[in-house]
Order: structure tokens, then sequence, then C-alpha cells
């Protein structure tokens, strides 16, 4: 397979092992892709900027500091800039800097910097491997979404034998190929989203609603559409940026969601997560509401229809998972799995959004998975990192990837 124009930014961490890249950085670019080396200090014990640099065709970065580097090419940039970054070898070190969130050097600050895919593959000594803290930290770098390959068994330089060793630079070159040829784990599978509140009007000027922000909806768009799903996000109006690489369909009331939701139908996923308004007026009016003879007027209020059940109840258009969302300020998990048997969903996420949890509207969130199996509790992490764990288990579920 070709991997022209593709552009790779391969970080070597210092492990015995770095002399393999060296073959990868050839192996890549006889397949036409770009590689840009980033070498850590400890990296340069092993192999030297000068062969990095001679083999990729480009300068080596090492300095987080270097005016130069930042002149020529700022640290975000350089991550930015690549379709994927490829960490060969992935020390034990390394691994743990990356699940700590630190960024005490050039490598580390790319990696957190990054929006771009990660593949790493580690190499280490055998007990550094099994050790309970790097397996904590490969559990927390998965968790994110990071692509580990290796380390195989065998025969190590320290003299041990088990796993440890960093795979061939073929098969890390084998799983680039993989990653461009399949665009991730849900590549050729379909994603709807619903996010943000419903507007449902009274009059020209007036409306109910709610206070949904839509980030956690308008996250799981862009971690379905970064796993490679082709992807719908039906929203109501926030004020978020469109997730990249995602169709956006815009809309008021909780009839228009629902038919853009049918409009977006056969999909393999569907995820409620819009806070969709239980109730419209009755009638709203084409004129506006005057005030009249001082009394306030009485607005009849009519059920909207449930989009989380249509969708869970569509017939042969039914996607394969439904997921719906649940809001819940007391008896989270117990209201939850009522709700998920009512609605006819496979999961829901039940959020705990009583008063002082900071969740709805919040940058992080406390949810519990429940499908037909029971619950699980995720811990309090972001919005963002919710999306991506939940994007790895509909992948699962599909049995995709
Ligand atoms: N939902 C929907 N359409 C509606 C109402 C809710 O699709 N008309 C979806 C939401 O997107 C969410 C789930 O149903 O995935 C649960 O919504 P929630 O408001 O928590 O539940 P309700 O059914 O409204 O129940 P209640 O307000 O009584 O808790």
């Amino acid at each position: 397979m070709s991997l022209s124009d593709k552009r790779i930014l391969l970080v070597v961490a210092g492990g015995i092992a770095a002399y393999k890249s060296l073959e990868l950085v050839r192996r890549l670019r006889e397949r036409g892709a770009y590689v840009r080396c980033v070498l850590t200090n400890s990296g340069a014990e092993f192999v030297t900027p000068l062969a990095l640099s001679a083999l990729s065709g480009d300068k080596v970065y090492s300095e987080l500091f270097s005016l130069t580097d930042e002149a020529e090419m700022g640290h975000i940039q350089l991550s930015r800039e690549a379709d994927l970054l490829v960490i060969a070898p992935a020390t034990a070190d390394l691994l743990a800097r990356m699940a700590g969130g630190q960024a005490n050097d050039l490598a580390t600050t790319v990696l957190l910097a990054t929006d771009k895919p990660v593949l790493a593959a580690p190499a280490m000594n055998v007990r550094m491997w099994l050790h309970p803290a790097t397996q904590a930290n490969l559990a927390i770098l998965k968790e994110r979404g990071v692509v580990l390959l290796g380390p195989e068994d065998g025969d190590m330089a320290c003299g041990e034998f088990g796993p440890g060793r960093m795979s061939e630079p073929m098969e890390i070159l084998a799983a680039v190929e993989r990653h461009f040829a399949n665009g991730g784990v849900l590549a050729g599978r379909r994603a709807l989203v619903t996010s943000g509140p419903t507007l449902e009007a009274i009059d020209p000027v007036r409306f109910l609603s709610n206070h949904s922000s839509g980030r956690q909806g308008h996250a799981i768009a862009a971690a379905l559409a970064a796993a490679g799903a082709q992807t719908t996000l039906v929203s109501g109006p926030v004020s978020l940026d469109d997730p990249p690489g995602v169709e956006v369909q815009r809309v008021n009331s909780a009839d228009e969601m629902l038919a853009a939701c049918q409009a977006a139908l056969p999909v393999d996923v569907a995820v409620c997560a819009a806070a969709v308004a239980d109730w419209r007026p009755r009638h709203s009016l084409a004129g506006k509401i005057k005030k009249g003879d001082g009394h306030a007027p009485a607005i009849k209020l009519v059920e909207n229809p449930d989009i989380l059940a249509t969708l869970a109840a569509a017939g042969p258009a039914r996607p394969t998972l439904v997921i719906g969302f649940a809001a819940e300020t007391e008896n989270v998990i117990e209201q939850a799995s009522a709700k998920r048997l009512k609605k006819g969903c496979d999961w829901i996420l039940a959020n705990d959004v009583a008063p002082g949890t900071g969740t709805f509207g919040g940058a992080e969130n406390l949810v519990h998975v429940i499908d037909a199996q029971g619950a699980e509790s995720w811990p309090r992490m972001s919005k963002a990192a919710v999306a991506q764990k939940l994007s790895s288990r509909i992948a699962e579920a599909l049995g995709a990837g």
C-alpha cells in the first residue's frame, strides 16, 4: 500500500530498540510517507540525530525550548500537521509521562498537544512491562484511544526472556498501513447522534427550552467520526463549533429533530444525547402574544415525540445499537435502568445531574453505563474522555476493529 502524502511524526524514545526506528523510517519513506522525527534526550543516547535526519530527509526535533525550532516549527504545529503520530520505541518512562499528562520535554508536549491518532510500540524490560504501574498507565492510554502495538515475546537485550521486545519495523509499518487503509475502527459504519436542547416555539419571539450545552453530544459525534464512522449530528441550537468530519443538521424543535433523525437512517448506532423538551405548546401562534388585559395567557402543552424510543422501535430500520442518556437526580442507576426498559434502547448512560455535581452544562461527566447485563460506573472524567470511551465500547459491541 502506498503511504504517499501521509505525514508521520515519529517519536523515538530512549531504549535499545531505538536502532529499529532507523529501519522504520526507511520503510515508511519507501512507501512515500513524509517522516518527521522527534528524538528524546535519552533516545539520542541510542541513535544520533544525524542518522535519523539522513534517513528521514528532514531536520530532527529534540528541544522544547530551542528558539530556532520554535521559529521554524512550533511544537503545536509539529503535532497538528501530522496525520499520525508513531512512538517507537515507547519506553515505560514515556508511557508513564503520557498517562500522567506531563509536558516536560518536546516529545511529551507534542503528544499532549496533538489531536491526531497515536500509535505506540512499547519496548522495555519484561519486569518493567509487567509492573502494575506500567499496566495501569497502558490501561489509561488505551482508554484515551492510543493504539498499542506489541510488545513481542522474546530474548531481550538485557538477557531476560518475555514480553517487552518492540515489534519489528515491518510490523509497525503494517499497523500504519492498516490505520490508513481502515481510516479507524468504525470505518464503514454509520452513526447518528442527537445533541443540544430543543426549542419549542410559543409565538414568533418566545419559546420553551432548557440549559443543555450540547457538549457531551458534540464530543460523542467527534469521537465517532474520529474513529472513522460516517456521522450525522442532529443538533438543537448550541454555541459550539461543528465537530470536524461530521455532517451537522441544525434543528429547533423536537419534531424537526425526529424528522432529521429518521432521514439519517439507516445507521449502525444511534446515540441520543439531546435534552429534548418533553412538551411543546399545543399551538405556536403566528403573531406575538400581547399582554392585553393584564391576564397571563394559559399555554396548553402537548407531549413531544420521544426520539430515542422511536428509533429503538424503528422495526427493520432500527439501528443495531440504540443508546440513550438518563439525567437523574436521585436513585440514579435504578431510575435509569427503568428508563432503558421503557424506551427500549440497548444502553443508557445515566448521569447524575443533582445540584452541585456541575454535570449539566459543565465540562465533566459522571456516568454509569447500563445495559442488559447491569451497570458499569465510569470515573468522573471530561466529556471528551466519556465520548472516547463510549466510542471504543461501541466499536467493540459492533465487532469493529
Ligand atoms: N429523549 C428523546 N426524546 C424525548 C425525550 C427524551 O429522544 N422527547 C431521549 C434523550 O435524548 C435521552 C433520553 O431520552 O437520551 C432520556 O431523557 P430524559 O429527559 O432523561 O428522560 P425522560 O424520558 O424525559 O424522563 P423524565 O424527564 O421523566 O426523567
